[in-house]
């Protein structure tokens, strides 16, 4: 095993996704996941940890979705940018910062490098042949072009990349080239830009990569992908672009030109610490991680941007810095997943297949999707996602040994020893002995695959640990100690509940809002860095009263999952999601829209049902007429609370009966998965009857 360097300062990365569609489930099995466990891990361990992020929003990837989709560049970028930080957000990626390149500071940081180059004399200058379409007039910068790729036979390789077989292309490499945008055969045509001297570093990255390998101990497939490309021998490449969209060519004589897309995408990193450093109030700080050497800088992404970071972007660090004192770290490792298929096969925006972030998350918490994912990462080949597997992973582990461990051990206590850790009075036996020994060492274990980015491994010994918690508990059997030897049942619980926190600490990378729930029955303190090394250490005293226990996972049941899959069009296959997002994108005309009576009411009673945990009875004034409405909001509002407030009714809807209660409209809630709720409610004090649109 390599000798896995852990300073203090740790800057850590997640691809740029573009900002052209939606974040799917292969996407956070790719970067974000494994970045998040990193990143939380490292925390806990007490590292000084910065974490970035953003939209990609440049390059023909953006401008190819805004023709498809009829917008201009910059409102797809708005679009997707928004949703996406969201989609993050509620699937519990802990950025520092969530930048976009399209901001004003990050053209500065573009421009910044692109000048210290040129001015040294860096950028060469050469007319070189590309693909030109006749008929739209334009030079088919990267995906503006597809062809069949001369590596793996693809039909679907891009002008500048294979997605398929992961090759770094020339546009004029391409079998039987096509315009993306007409589909006719493009000519060929001579244009001047600047390009990178790439093969002149070749040398030095070769030899950066075998010791940051030697150092970090670097993946397998990444290693595989570099010396491929080494192999075939690293060549100058084109920075600038034929386009209109993107950061304006500095340099004199250009400015109709924009700089490559990846030339800019990799210093978006750079920006994100930068705009961070900002907020904080302490602008220069961003330095103390990109640019002092004691930083481990650890760069996640996926197997297609494999190049970009471990060659075009260390040989543009290298660069600056040899000019340079203000010197940049590089990439200490380049942490690249394989792909994620979806039921076999794989995720494809034109084909359809596929399942957004926000869509899932309108199912399930967004927990028991880190799990199904942990588990199944594709860190050293391509993996699968199928959603049985994922109802198996939630049900049989999430549910039956985390869920099922905490829950019992919470319940006994407070059953037993009236909802307080119980003391330990007498010597602990061998057993006993066995468990602590394993819970002190359990941090490390876990601990040390994080730092290998065996995350699955990782998981997978965070879940030996509650499986181990559960035998335990079995085989101490404290529910017939608890009647013959006080003391040893005690004993037992008194470790059970250890074994609680520890878990709460260690599955806090895996799965945050569990382990949060965890910490809460506990009534624990709120980690602080280094709590990771402490975790397996008698850290709860004796005497310390606990919450009452709630389930912390809640089994997929079988119909549930048949009503997701069918949902989400993923019986069938392919044809069906696609069926399913054009589904989902059906409009409806405004007339469609007017034809539900909204109406502001204000609430003038609320009591409870009898027999109904759910329901609510609610009497409302609508202008002149008051009305009864049954709501299913008794879980989140005490009847007391409701009164006053003014809500958005929906006022032509059929009366129903429910709990033989008549109710004469339905009040308007936004809920969430994991069962939260708030009503509708309206900000200004208008007049009750007034109409919502
Ligand atoms: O492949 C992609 O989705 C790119 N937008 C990743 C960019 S990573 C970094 F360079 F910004
Ligand atoms: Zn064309």
């Amino acid at each position: 095993m390599n000798p896995v360097r852990s300073p203090k300062k740790i800057l850590i990365t997640a691809a740029l996704p573009y900002a052209n569609g939606y974040i799917h489930l292969g996407h956070l099995a790719g970067a974000y996941l494994p970045s998040d466990m990193y990143a939380r891990y490292q925390r806990l361990k007490g590292r000084d940890v910065l974490f970035l992020c953003g939209s990609d929003e440049h390059g023909v990837a953006i401008t190819v979705t805004a023709e498809k989709e009829k917008m201009s560049p910059r409102d797809v970028i708005d679009r997707y940018h928004h949703a996406n930080r969201e989609a993050f957000e509620r699937f519990g990626m802990s950025f520092d910062r969530y930048s976009r390149t399209s901001s004003p500071l990050h053209h500065e940081t573009t421009k910044e490098f692109f000048m210290e180059f040129h001015r040294r004399g860096l950028l060469k200058q050469k007319s070189e042949k590309q693909l030109y379409c006749e008929f739209d007039r334009m030079f088919l910068a990267d995906r503006y072009v597809e062809g069949t790729c001369p590596v793996c036979g693809s039909a679907e390789a891009r002008g500048d990349q294979c997605e398929n077989c992961g090759s770094w292309l020339n546009q004029t490499d391409l079998i039987d080239p096509r315009c993306k945008i007409c589909g006719r055969t493009p000519v060929v045509k001579d244009t001047t830009h600047l390009y990178f001297p790439l093969g002149d570093f070749q040398e030095r990255l070769e030899a950066y990569v075998k010791e940051r390998d030697a150092r970090d101990g670097w993946k397998e497939n990444v290693l595989r992908y570099c010396e491929s490309w080494f192999r075939e021998g690293l060549e100058d490449r084109a920075v600038t672009r034929d386009l209109s969209w993107g950061v304006p060519v500095p340099v004199p004589g250009f400015e109709q030109k924009v700089v490559y897309v990846w030339f800019d995408a990799v210093l978006g990193y750079i920006t994100a610490a930068r705009e961070w450093a900002k907020e904080k109030g302490s602008e220069e700080k961003w330095r103390h991680y990109w640019q002092d050497q004691n930083t481990k800088y650890v760069a996640f992404i996926g197997k297609d941007n494999v190049v970009f970071h471990c060659i075009v972007f260390p040989a543009m660090l290298m660069a600056w810095n040899d000019g340079r004192t203000d010197t940049y770290v590089l990439p200490e490792n380049v942490p690249a997943n394989e792909f994620l298929n979806l039921e076999g096969q794989k995720f494809s925006k034109s084909k359809g297949w596929g399942i957004d972030v926000r869509d899932f998350l309108n199912y399930f918490p967004a927990d028991y999707l880190r799990y199904g994912l942990a588990t199944s990462l594709p860190e050293s080949r391509d993996s699968d996602f199928t959603l049985r597997d994922f109802q198996a992973r939630v049900n049989n582990e999430l549910a039956d040994i985390l869920g099922n461990f905490v829950n019992r051990t919470l319940a006994f206590a407070h059953r037993e020893f009236d909802g307080k850790i119980p003391p330990m009075t007498g010597m602990p036996g061998p057993q006993d002995k066995e468990f602590l020994a394993r819970l002190e060492s359990a941090p490390d274990a876990v601990g040390g695959l994080f730092e290998q980015y065996r995350f699955r491994d990782g998981v997978a010994e965070a879940m030996n640990l509650a499986r181990a918690a559960n035998k335990y508990f079995n085989d101490q059997e404290p529910w017939k100690t608890a009647k013959t030897d006080r003391a040893a049942c005690a004993a037992t619980i008194h470790h059970c509940l250890q074994a609680v926190y520890t878990l709460g600490i260690l599955f806090e990378p895996i799965v945050p809002r569990i382990a949060e729930k965890i910490r809460a029955m506990l009534k624990a303190e709120t980690p602080v860095p280094g709590s990771w090394d402490s975790a397996g250490k008698p850290v709860l005293k004796a005497g310390h009263s606990l919450a009452k226990p709630e389930i912390l996972v809640s089994k997929i049941e079988d119909a549930q999952l048949h009503s997701v899959m069918k949902d989400l069009g993923l019986e069938t296959g392919p044809s069906s999601l696609q069926a399913h997002n054009a589904q989902q994108r059906t409009m409806i005309t405004i007339d469609d829209f007017k034809k539900i009576d909204l109406r502001l009411a204000k609430i003038i009673s609320a009591e409870n049902i009898q027999k109904s945990e759910k329901l609510l009875k609610l009497k409302v004034q609508i202008g002149e007429e008051q009305r009864q409405i049954i709501a299913g909001i008794a879980k989140t509002y005490e009847p007391e609370r409701l009164i006053g407030k003014f809500v958005v009714v929906v006022a032509n809807l059929q009366p129903a009966k429910l709990m033989g209660e008549e109710s004469q409209g339905m009040l308007l809630a936004a809920n969430d998965p994991e069962g939260r709720l708030s009503i509708v409610t309206i900000e200004d004090d208008l007049p009750t009857g007034s109409v919502v649109r």
